[in-house]
């Protein structure tokens, strides 16, 4: 039989070429040829479906499928980040930069499953046992029967795991695992998504849940936890900035249960400890009302979360005034700026920009746009929002404020806090007697007449 030859793909046009070239003949396109491995014929002489593979079962949506039973990890808000506990034969991945606290929190839930009678196997291919033994000490586990490994090697590492069975397996990280059938270094793309394979597989198979940890990488030297995110079950990021001791544990894909469920921790030094009310750790060192700094009333996940939206505004010296952000998205600064500017006519020309998300925090919600614009707008007119004033509302590019959903929850969580004001997008559902008063704004003009006077 004629050995199957590579071809070359042109990535642009999809035109093929029996060799390598700089240009593509087709589409002109130049270094956009890359070699394509040859699919493989499988047996020889047999083509697919011809009647030689096994009859797969075929059920219908109406085959009645129990929930997943869960076990709690005994940790509120990671129990809460999981859908509701950790499910077996799942597969976890816990991203983060290096030195957030990954392997701290892993460890920690590691002994809380170990006390709720799960057997847990905690394989660190970073730390000597002796180092995890010692971290475990000064987080005060170090009696709990979490079983540990120090090795790299998977094949290992999943030799040992099929013998143990155990309910849980913890992998940290998934960078330094390394497959003797791969052929490159261990951290490169392809050995993190062979392992990270052949570990999801192993727990489909046999029913353990494993958790992999994998480090946000800046260099493209090693693989980020990114290419192996379609792999797993549940995807869960480690946040936070480092001057600041708060953590935020956010899944960004669940099989299992709602995305976009946080959980809040804090850093101190017997390890983390659980935020049951981080509107309240959030807003704690707030000072009097004070220009440029005003409160969102945010949903992350199902939970309602005050944080305090920052903002500076001063005169620039560059020719391109600055616009600095941290906690939100630059781009969507960009674009409050100017629907400020073209439906408001406020310009920030010749003035530089600075937005923070106090505490840490990392907001997405579009809902923040109208809290945004009020902090700009705050910092600009140097006049400070009513202290006991929230704000939330979308913004759109023609200066009509959207409402927001769950605005019932934001009030709520509010009024708990002790605000006694909301300004919200006309059209929001509220009922009448939320406890605090609301006022409706149809657009942004009318927003910036009503609260800053006529700007
Ligand atoms: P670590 O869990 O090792 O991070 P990762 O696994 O994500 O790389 O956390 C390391 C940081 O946490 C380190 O800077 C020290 C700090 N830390 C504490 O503040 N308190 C503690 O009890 C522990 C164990 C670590
Ligand atoms: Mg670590």
């Amino acid at each position: 039989m004629a050995k199957p030859v590579t071809t070359f793909v042109c990535s642009a046009c999809g035109a093929t070429h029996k060799k390598w070239a700089g240009r593509c003949d087709a589409c002109g396109e130049w270094n956009a040829i890359t070699e394509e491995a040859p699919l493989s014929q499988g047996p020889a002489g047999k083509g697919l479906g011809a009647a030689k593979g096994a009859r797969v079962a075929l059920s219908d949506l109406r085959t009645e499928e129990a929930a997943p039973p869960r076990h709690s990890s005994q940790m509120n808000e990671l129990d809460r980040v999981l859908g509701g506990g950790l499910v077996p034969a799942s597969a976890t991945l816990v991203g983060g930069d290096p030195g957030i606290g990954k392997s701290t929190l892993l460890l920690q839930a590691a002994a809380s499953f170990a006390r709720a009678g799960l057997k847990v196997i905690y394989v660190s291919g970073e730390e000597a046992t002796a180092q995890v033994r010692m971290r475990a000490q000064r987080l005060g586990l170090a009696d709990s029967a979490v079983l540990l490994a120090a090795e790299t090697n998977l094949r290992d590492i999943l030799t040992t795991l099929e013998a143990e069975a155990p309910d849980l397996a913890i992998i940290d990280s998934v960078q330094t695992m390394w497959l003797d059938t791969v052929d490159s270094a261990p951290g490169s793309v392809s050995q993190v998504r062979a392992a990270a394979h052949e570990l999801t597989t192993f727990a489909k198979r046999r029913g353990t849940a494993v958790m992999l940890v994998g480090h946000v990488t800046k260099e493209g030297q090693i693989a980020g936890p990114r290419v192996v995110e379609h792999m797993v079950d549940t995807v869960l990021y480690f946040e936070g900035e480092r001057g600041h001791q708060f953590r935020i544990l956010r899944s960004v894909k669940n099989r299992f249960g709602p995305a976009d469920e946080i959980g809040v921790f804090e850093m101190t030094g017997a390890g983390l400890s659980e935020v049951a009310n981080p509107s309240a750790l959030f807003l704690s060192d707030r000072e009097k009302p004070s220009p440029g700094s005003v409160v969102f009333a945010g949903i992350e996940g199902t939970r309602p979360v005050l944080v305090e939206v920052q903002a500076l505004v001063a005169p620039s010296s560059l020719s391109q005034p600055r616009r600095a952000v941290v906690g939100w998205d630059g781009g969507r600064l960009s674009m409050i700026l100017a629907v400020l500017e073209a439906r408001a006519g406020i310009t920030f020309q010749g003035l530089d920009v600075y937005l923070n998300i106090a505490g840490g925090m990392r907001i997405n919600e579009p809902a923040a746009d109208l809290a945004v614009a009020a902090a700009l707008l705050s910092a600009r007119e140097d006049a400070a929002l009513p202290h006991d004033t929230v704000v939330f509302g979308e913004l759109s590019l023609s200066g009509a404020l959207r409402p927001v959903s769950q605005a019932e929850n934001r009030l709520k969580e509010a009024m708990k806090l002790g605000f006694s004001t909301a300004i919200a997008p006309a059209g929001c559902k509220i009922s009448q007697n939320s406890g605090v008063t609301v006022q409706s704004m149809e657009d942004l003009p009318s927003f910036v007449g009503e609260v800053f006077g006529a700007g």
